[in-house]
């Protein structure tokens, strides 16, 4: 077959995407159809309405594949990833319940793996880690730069019962141990808190962060520091890691790290009716101070990240369109 310059870089290959319907799969199934990508989606329910958005999709007709799959089905995992190039492994509880985080997020990754090395096709494994897997460390100086080395200390999870990110490091570690024993090429993305216009009709964990800010339901905010993305920043760097030949080991993916004071004083900006809390919970310790980090990883492979502002400003234009929020002028 002849391949001119203008062929997209997905024409005649077919990859899986876990958890298609999810905020962020949403977007990067979006943009593997318009890379010319074949996708195979796991869903749970692919009758369920909540998948809509999915098969409304440009290209979702001839090139999108809604497949019904637990991650605790290896079954149905392995009919999903059969005969595929490539695999992104975005499906994860989100979650701090202990039993319905920890299992199926790394068993789930482990299948998954497992199902990528039985189908011999599959040429890599990016696998959604977050940056739960780095940041959980009571023990990291404040100057220390938070990249791709930083591992979250599992004991200091467990104590806080952080499990979401317990699961998610466990989960990680487990990625790479199933990798190297099954001879897979796994890459990770390490996102950090995502935000921007959702695909979906349902309001996602991540994106209920901005949203008590604006409907009332938080009356004060916090004495911490977040790191924040754009949601198709993160889509973007999953194309990227599965793309590039020399991609390999982890890739932080993170645009800015902000005091929930910046936060507000940005959503009372931007949108100046809401009942945006002007008050700190805390009054007795000094302010949190954002640490720092390197994106360079991300950079290097060409990803120019969405300023938080702008990220910010289009998840409250997005909830007000889905009707999530109701509009103040
Ligand atoms: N959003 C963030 O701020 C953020 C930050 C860092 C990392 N991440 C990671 O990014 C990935 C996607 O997160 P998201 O924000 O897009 O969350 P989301 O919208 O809640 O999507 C999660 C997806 O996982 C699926 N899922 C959960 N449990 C499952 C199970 N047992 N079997 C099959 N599918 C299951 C969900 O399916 P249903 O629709 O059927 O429930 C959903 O499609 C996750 O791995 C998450 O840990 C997210």
């Amino acid at each position: 077959m002849t391949v001119d310059s203008s062929t997209p870089s997905g024409h005649g290959q077919t990859v899986c995407v876990t958890g298609a319907g999810g905020f962020i799969a949403s977007w990067l199934v979006k943009l593997l159809l318009e890379k010319g990508y074949t996708v195979k989606g796991t869903v749970r329910n692919p009758d369920d309405p909540k998948n809509a958005h999915l098969k409304a999709l440009e290209g979702a007709k001839e090139r999108l594949i809604l497949c019904k799959a637990d991650l605790l089905d290896f079954d149905a995992l392995r009919a999903a990833i059969d005969g595929c190039h490539g695999v992104f492994h975005t499906a994860s509880p989100v979650t701090d319940d202990p039993e319905k985080m920890v299992e199926p997020a790394v068993r789930g990754t482990k299948y998954v793996i497992n199902a990528a090395a039985h189908a011999g096709t599959v040429r890599r494994v990016v696998f959604t880690s977050s940056i739960g897997a780095m940041t959980m460390d009571p023990n990291r100086g404040p100057d220390v730069v938070v990249d791709e080395s930083c591992w979250s200390d599992l004991d200091y999870c467990k104590n806080t019962k952080n499990w979401y990110c317990y699961g998610k490091a466990v989960a990680e570690q487990a990625a790479y141990e199933m990798a190297k024993e099954r001879g897979v090429d796994v890459v990770v993305v390490n996102p950090v808190l995502v935000m921007g216009p959702m695909l979906q009709a349902a309001v996602n964990a991540s994106t209920v962060h901005v949203l008590k800010y604006l409907d009332g339901s938080a009356k004060k905010y916090a004495n911490a520091v977040q790191a924040y993305v754009d949601v198709r920043d993160v889509a973007l760097a999953h194309l990227l890691v599965y793309e590039a030949p020399g991609a390999a080991g982890r890739y932080l993916c993170a645009e800015s790290v902000l005091h929930r004071e910046d936060v507000v004083r940005i959503l009372a900006k931007l949108f100046p009716g809401y009942p945006v809390p002007t008050k700190c919970s805390d009054e007795v310790n000094p302010r949190k101070k954002p640490y720092k980090f390197s994106n360079q990883r991300l950079r290097d492979l060409g990803l120019q990240f969405t300023p938080v502002t702008q990220s910010i400003y289009e998840t409250v234009k997005c909830l007000q369109e889905k009707g999530h929020l109701k509009i103040i002028s």
